[in-house]
């Protein structure tokens, strides 16, 4: 049997942990996803074997405190720009703009993931150091985050984006970051995959449901972003996040235009042009680089046949029947242009989420 994939230095009590993780994974559904990730199917989730031991880790040992900020998406929804943004607001009275500490380090080394970093070398790391408002990330679908997320007053904000533009942008970043010995299903393949819900952290649509439902819940608790609304108004969003987390603009903040300031220096372009997100590495294998690429609605256009779009918007039609959320897969714009140039694929300019 294929054993987890270990971090480079995991410590004594992690190894003790491996052959109970050995266990549970023979009673798992396992996949290979198109770009040959080794997945379990554990809470009706496609999980990243590799990260299987830190999720448990942080189900069993993370203790959530009213002040902290969880950050929750699936990959390449926008949470290198949501981490960004939120980071911002939140330390606006503590750095000027240009002593950000995100002039020097990646946004996700100032926000970590608990899967891949805070629990990936140890079970239990002391997280009591870390000054208040803390602020976490995560793929980990709604339904297996710990209890204390749930139980404290914590804030969660979840972004999402719509399926097409998510499925392309995970490609091109896997392959900008793919070893050489790796060979990627092709287009179509990986497209089918998807479509099957066998996905990192998918199926798309339970994931991004269950986050839904939580926001429905709870909205005070739970923010419920869309990539395609920040693209449209980025103004708007960054004032709704920090009205959410309690951390509102006065109205002198905002003639002196601090909205506009962390907007634009949280701008694709701005974050992809610092020298460390062109030049740096995250945990020796990602490249920095990676996480900018177009920042684009509709790139997806640009890929994938009016077919797969159509398979798409029905799958979702029968996926999410009946949730009330919606998606847009073009910004007004190329809409615009589509009709004007009779490319048909206008039918589909909404999905159903
Ligand atoms: P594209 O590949 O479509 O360009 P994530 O941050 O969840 O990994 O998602 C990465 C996607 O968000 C990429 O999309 C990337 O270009 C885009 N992105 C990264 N930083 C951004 C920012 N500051 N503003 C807008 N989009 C951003």
């Amino acid at each position: 049997m294929e054993r987890i994939e270990d971090p480079k230095c995991l410590s004594a009590e992690v190894e003790d942990q491996k052959d109970e993780l050995q266990e549970l994974l023979q009673t798992l559904d396992r996949q290979t996803n198109w770009n040959g990730t080794p997945l379990a199917k554990h809470n009706e989730f496609w999980l990243p074997t590799r990260f299987l031991r830190p999720i448990l880790s942080t189900q069993k040992y993370f203790k959530a405190k009213d002040t902290d900020i969880i950050l929750c998406t699936l990959p390449k929804s926008g949470t290198t720009w949501l981490k960004s943004l939120t980071f911002c607001i939140v330390t606006r009275n503590i750095y000027t703009i240009d002593q950000s500490p995100l002039l020097t380090s990646n946004p996700h080394t100032i926000v970590p993931f608990f899967e891949s970093n805070v629990y990936s070398e140890q079970e239990n790391p002391d997280l009591e150091h870390i000054p208040s408002p803390r602020i976490f990330s995560t793929h980990i679908p709604f339904n297996i985050l710990p209890n204390s997320i749930r139980e404290s007053q914590c804030k969660v904000i979840y972004i999402c984006r719509n399926p097409l533009d998510q499925f392309i942008s995970f490609r091109h970043f896997i392959l900008s970051n793919k070893e050489k010995d790796v060979e990627p299903l092709s287009m179509d393949e990986a497209f089918n995959m998807f479509c099957q819900g066998i996905d990192m952290f998918g199926p798309f649509w339970d994931h991004v449901l269950g986050y839904w439902n939580a926001h429905l819940n709870d909205p005070q608790k739970m923010l419920f972003l869309k990539y395609e609304d920040l693209k449209e108004d980025i103004t708007l969003n960054i004032k709704k996040i920090a009205e959410f987390l309690g951390l509102p603009f006065s109205l002198e903040e905002e003639n002196q235009g601090k909205i506009e300031e962390i907007s634009r220096f949280c701008s694709n372009e701005s974050l992809s042009n610092m020298e460390v997100n062109k030049t740096g590495m995250l945990l020796g294998q990602t490249k920095n680089s990676s996480y900018f690429r177009k920042g684009e609605v509709g790139d997806w256009t640009n890929y994938l046949t009016s077919t797969m779009a159509e398979r798409m918007k029905k799958l979702m039609e029968s996926k999410l029947e009946g949730s009330g959320l919606m998606f847009k897969t073009y910004n007004k714009i190329d809409c615009e242009r589509r009709w004007q140039f009779g490319v048909p694929f206008s039918n589909i300019s909404i999905l159903p989420l």
